[in-house]
């Protein structure tokens, strides 16, 4: 059956909206969403709160030669995908609603697990990204929130943040959904071409062998090393594609690696303009 659901737009409307006395669960997004973001909407259902999904496509994490502009804004189709999955509130403010003035002030996530990674590529990207969050959890007041684990290290900050702040907000994360040929779903899968599409079950895969040779007695760097050179020389741009403790996104030490810590394979590429990115757990 079809949930009855609102749209809204400005944070006083949410701020009345969720007057009542139970605190939401909250999965925030960028929107184009997918199976992945709705197995996150329905996993916030599950906590007997009213769900509020939020829709913002975040300048202040998007570098200047990056694709804010042609991020897909595609509200329409996103609230009609949400009809269903038990979501009441969809808040998507335009930028003078969130950003009515120059956000200067910034969430500044530490530099040994914002710097790293993603960090390294994207200056900048987890203040962004710790900027937002924070103000919408200020909008949303939500006890819990729901982030999927295909972005691992933002998961990573979001808790961290979540937990020196003190925010009063459970963060969850949730296993990444696949396309059944195994690519990570992805709002920029979209902007792949045919060829492209099929290439990159290329980045999984590297990962998947580098999760699978994780505790190999003779080491991954050279590994590493060559499922980098691998993309490299299909065409892809790879950034990086190395295996990090999970707990910290630090190097293993040999005896970490080999002792059954729990690790994780993580890498980000770009195939033509597209940039991917994807983990497994190991
Ligand atoms: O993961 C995303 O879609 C974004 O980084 C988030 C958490 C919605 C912040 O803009």
């Amino acid at each position: 059956m079809a949930t009855e659901l609102r749209l809204i737009h400005t944070i006083a409307e949410l701020r009345s909206a969720l007057a009542g006395p139970l605190r939401p669960a909250f999965v925030p997004t960028m929107g184009k969403l997918h199976e992945g973001h709705l197995a996150l909407v329905r996993e916030a259902r599950r906590h007997g709160r009213p769900v509020v999904t939020s829709i913002f496509v975040n300048r202040l994490q998007f570098l200047p030669h990056e694709d804010f502009d042609r991020y897909p804004r595609t509200l329409a189709r996103d609230v009609e995908l949400l009809r269903g999955t038990g979501c009441d509130l969809v808040f998507a403010p335009d930028e003078a609603e969130l950003y009515p003035e120059p956000q200067v002030f910034k969430v500044a996530p530490p530099p040994a697990l914002a710097d790293i990674l993603e960090g390294e590529f994207r200056p900048g990207f987890f203040t962004g990204v710790c900027t937002v969050v924070l103000k919408l959890f200020e909008c949303v007041q939500p006890a819990v929130a729901v982030f999927g684990r295909k972005d691992y290290q933002q998961l990573q900050v979001v808790h961290a943040m979540a937990r020196q702040f003190a925010l009063p907000v459970e963060v969850i994360g949730m296993p990444t959904v696949r396309e059944a040929d195994g690519l990570a779903m992805s709002s920029r899968n979209d902007y792949l071409s045919a060829d492209e599409r099929r290439d990159a079950l290329a980045l999984p895969a590297a990962l998947r062998r580098l999760a699978g040779c994780a505790r190999e007695p003779a080491g991954v760097a050279p590994l590493e090393r060559e499922l980098l050179q691998g993309l490299a020389g299909r065409g892809w741009g790879p950034d990086y594609l190395t295996l990090r403790r999970r707990r910290d996104l630090q190097p293993p030490s040999e005896a970490e690696r080999l002792g059954g810590e729990p690790l994780v394979a993580l890498g980000a590429a770009r195939l033509g303009t597209t940039r991917l990115i994807d983990n497994v757990e190991c």
